[in-house]
């Protein structure tokens, strides 16, 4: 699969949180190369600590922009959040716990979060700014 490539239909204007969103790209970057080095799951482990730690404070600063303009669909945006962190963790314990790789699964979650959350509802809150 090729890498991806950062495009202007993904930014939404805000400094910060477009860098965030690259950030992000480059993670699922790593995990299309791990996919096509069959890495394990204990060297995925890494990528995924830090995709944890990632989500967890691109999210408290969505969430503290929400504060700030008052956004009305904080509650399902939110919810979303911790669906994605939810499932970050249990990728975690899967990790240690399973043989097949994980990588392709990860790589194929995120993809959908990039068109699913990122093009559709952070689009939505950045119009309701
Ligand atoms: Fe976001
Ligand atoms: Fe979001």
């Amino acid at each position: 699969m090729a890498l991806l490539k950062w495009n202007q239909e993904y930014e939404l204007g805000l400094e910060t949180i477009d860098k965030q969103h690259k950030q992000l790209f480059g993670i699922i970057n790593e995990l299309i190369i791990a996919t096509e080095y069959t890495r394990t799951n204990t060297e995925l482990l890494s990528i995924v600590e830090r995709l944890e730690s990632y989500a967890t404070s691109h999210f408290g600063a969505e969430e503290k922009l929400f504060t700030q303009f008052g956004f009305t669909g904080r509650n399902e945006h939110e919810v979303e959040h911790a669906k994605f962190i939810d499932t970050v963790k249990y990728i975690r314990k899967q990790c240690k716990i399973i043989d097949a790789p994980m990588a392709p699964k990860m790589r194929d979650f995120l993809l959908s979060w990039l068109s699913h959350h990122i093009l559709t509802k952070d689009k939505e809150y950045r119009q309701a700014m």
